[in-house]
């Protein structure tokens, strides 16, 4: 399996990916964060540590100011020492078996993030696989909301981004994604 698989869609280029969010050129690095904006451990604890003590000053101010985040949403920050320019913070939803509502929410926080990137004028976002890790959504099943929840914003903001990127962490989850990608069934009503 190859290391990169690129497509398009509407306009903007979609890039699957093995690698690390955190060392990755774009305008903004989503953060696959926790309600309270803390470092913690994963994506986050790994966005944190590059970023260094202003970005997790930054996201400690924001959690201050509009206390914590529920799962889909999203507020952005400055990057600190990250390649990006910006981080957007976002809460992917804990696995409750899939009869929880986790589908909505975790698509809920990849739309919540291209929009702020889009409302910020920002032209290039990378992605981890939100949930897919201490929040234990297996990754089959997050995969496809994944991919199908940015084609939905995508379709609907046609040319409002450059690229749209997933990073994943390990062969595994990147051929997953892949997978997922080529099985994306068409929705017969849109996605939203
Ligand atoms: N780059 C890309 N992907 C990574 C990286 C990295 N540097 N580090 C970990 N991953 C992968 C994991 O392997 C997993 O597949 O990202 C996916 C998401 O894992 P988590 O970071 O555990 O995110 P999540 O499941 O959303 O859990 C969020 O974890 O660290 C805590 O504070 C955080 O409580 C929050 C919870």
């Amino acid at each position: 399996m190859s290391e990169r698989f690129e497509t398009e869609v509407a306009g903007t280029r979609l890039v699957l990916v093995r690698g690390d969010i955190t060392t990755q050129d774009v305008d903004a690095v989503v953060n696959a964060a926790n309600p309270q904006l803390t470092p913690g451990g994963g994506v986050s604890g790994a966005i944190h540590r590059a970023g260094g003590p202003e970005l997790t000053r930054a996201a400690a101010a924001v959690r201050r100011e509009r206390g914590p985040l529920s799962p889909g949403e999203a507020v952005i920050t400055p990057a600190g020492n990250l390649r990006a320019r910006r981080v957007v913070h976002t809460v992917g939803p804990i696995w409750r078996g899939g009869r929880h509502g986790e589908a909505e929410l975790l698509a809920r926080a990849y739309r919540s993030c291209l929009a702020l990137a889009v409302e910020h004028g920002l032209r290039s976002i990378a992605f981890p696989s939100i949930s897919t890790g201490v929040y234990g959504y297996p990754v089959e099943e997050a995969a496809p909301v994944a991919l199908g929840a940015v084609r939905w914003f995508l379709r609907e903001h046609p040319g409002a981004l450059d690229e749209v990127r997933f990073v994943l962490f390990s062969d595994g989850d990147l051929a997953t994604y892949r997978r997922a990608w080529e099985g994306l069934p068409e929705p017969a009503v849109p996605e939203r």
